[in-house]
């Protein structure tokens, strides 16, 4: 994949119908929760995207069976699974390989987990995971990068968290599943990813309730059952694909949407003067971009606030929307790196920490840019869609772990964008012009 960059060519009126696949975040918890069964699962609407395949690759990595039975139909089968150590090469890969901590503490009281890689959107600690676990009586030992945790056996807790981190509300629901007693997880995410990891967990046969405010309350039980089970569908990518529509004057159809968990993100796409519908029971969006839209503020929070995966995304569309747009970023320190690859498209945009303010333009350009993180790719996907000219983008890996086949999707809506596989020294070239100097591979050499 080296040699590979997006390529995206203006593309005005996005329009269609178009289906969504599940939800990555969703997918990569459940997949993990399978650790606590023994038997044959079947998950269907599973995306194909990287990380879910990583998430697959680790479970085989601890001895399990886990293959696509159709296309989005995965299967797997964890009654021979039977190791706790995780190689270190695949966490490495992923953030969220940290989530099967709590289902191997459950299984064999014991986990030995290299530290986790992932984006670079902050420094993503993991102590509130640890924390969480040492509360439920697990000892916790580091020596280098490895983490090698100890649970004669697990005991239920009351865990109050600093901040509702959704991989520790999802890691600690997943042990206290089958850890005896009630473990309380006060000041919980309850994003719609951590609500349907608890659907499938009551499907295996877990107790879990939810009492206000945001407490998650888990009886465990001795044994859970294998499942079937649909992912829900992604809300992330339904808003790239709104997005998509919205930046380009265009109109959309998404049948699947999951709008009743898009309620704040539809709202600021209101604000802005596009016209959406909800469907009966708030599932599927159709949205008719305005000609003129108005530039609107917003600030990422836990769910229901507004989602933090969808604030770069968000603001491409800011870029050329009338007036001024404040874009604060309160859940990652660090997530604002697209702004300068926007800033090149032609974008006016300041920034101070993690506040930025954009001022509306008339017209971006295309340039040669770089992806720095999953939903920066799509910003600049859909910046390259409005703008003049042809963007190139490089950090392909980054739209490839979070979203299976979504220019495909694009394609069918009519955006002209295609994955580009070149020589090296054109690639060399392209880096050279991202990275400012425009010197080409063979003048460099
Ligand atoms: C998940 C999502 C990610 C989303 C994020 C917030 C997956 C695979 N990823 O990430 O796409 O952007 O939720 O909705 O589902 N923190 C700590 N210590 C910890 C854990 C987290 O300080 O032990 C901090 C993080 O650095 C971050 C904040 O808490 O600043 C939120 O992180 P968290 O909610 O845990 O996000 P993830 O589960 O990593």
């Amino acid at each position: 994949m080296s040699n590979k960059y997006i390529q995206v060519e203006q593309s005005l009126n996005l329009r269609g119908q178009a289906s969504l696949n599940g939800a990555k975040n969703a997918t990569l918890p459940i997949i993990a929760s399978l650790i606590l069964t023994d038997g044959v699962s079947q998950l269907s609407n599973v995306p194909r995207s990287h990380d879910v395949m990583c998430m697959m690759e680790l479970l085989r990595n601890l001895g399990a069976r886990a293959d696509f039975i159709d296309e989005h139909t995965l299967e797997v089968d964890t009654s021979m699974l039977d190791t706790f150590c995780i190689d270190p090469a695949i966490m490495k890969k992923m953030r969220a390989s940290i989530l099967v901590m709590g289902p191997l503490l459950a299984r064999f009281g014991k986990a030995d987990v290299a530290l986790p890689g992932g984006c670079s959107i902050g420094a993503r600690p993991i102590n509130y995971h640890l924390e969480a676990f040492a509360s439920m009586g697990t000892q916790i030992t580091m020596q280098d990068d490895f983490l090698y945790a100890r649970a004669s056996s697990l005991k239920a807790s009351t865990i109050i968290m600093d901040y509702p981190s959704v991989g520790t509300t999802e890691n600690v629901m997943m042990a206290a599943a089958r850890t005896r007693g009630i473990t309380r997880i006060v000041n919980a995410a309850l994003e719609p990813e951590v609500l349907d990891l608890i659907a499938v967990l009551r499907a295996m046969g877990a107790n879990i309730t939810i009492r206000p405010a945001a407490t998650i309350e888990i009886e465990g039980v001795d044994e859970l059952k294998p499942v079937e089970y649909a992912i829900m569908y992604d809300r992330l990518e339904a808003g790239a694909l709104m997005l998509a529509a919205a930046i380009t004057g265009g109109d959309i159809y998404l049948p699947q949407a999951p709008a009743h968990a898009m309620e704040i993100f539809i709202l600021k796409l209101q604000q802005m003067g596009h016209a959406i519908e909800v469907g009966a029971h708030g599932v599927g969006v159709h949205l008719k971009a305005t000609t003129s839209p108005q530039a609107v503020s917003l600030k990422t929070g836990q769910y229901p606030g507004f989602p933090t995966d969808l604030q770069a995304p968000m603001m491409a569309a800011q870029c050329l929307a009338d007036g001024v747009s404040v874009i604060e970023e309160t859940v990652f320190e660090n997530r604002m790196l697209h702004v300068h690859e926007l800033v090149k498209m032609g974008a006016n945009i300041t920034s101070e920490h993690n506040r930025t303010i954009i001022k509306g333009v008339d017209q971006l350009r295309g340039a040669a840019v770089m992806a720095t993180d999953i939903r920066a790719s799509c910003a600049l996907v859909l910046a390259g869609f409005a703008a003049q000219g042809t963007t190139r983008m490089t950090g392909l890996h980054h739209w490839m772990r979070g979203y299976d086949s979504l220019e495909l999707t694009l394609q069918s809506l009519g955006g002209r964008i295609s994955i580009v596989d070149c020589q090296d020294a054109e690639y060399q070239a392209l880096l050279g012009q991202v990275n400012g100097s425009g010197v080409t591979a063979s003048q460099a050499c």
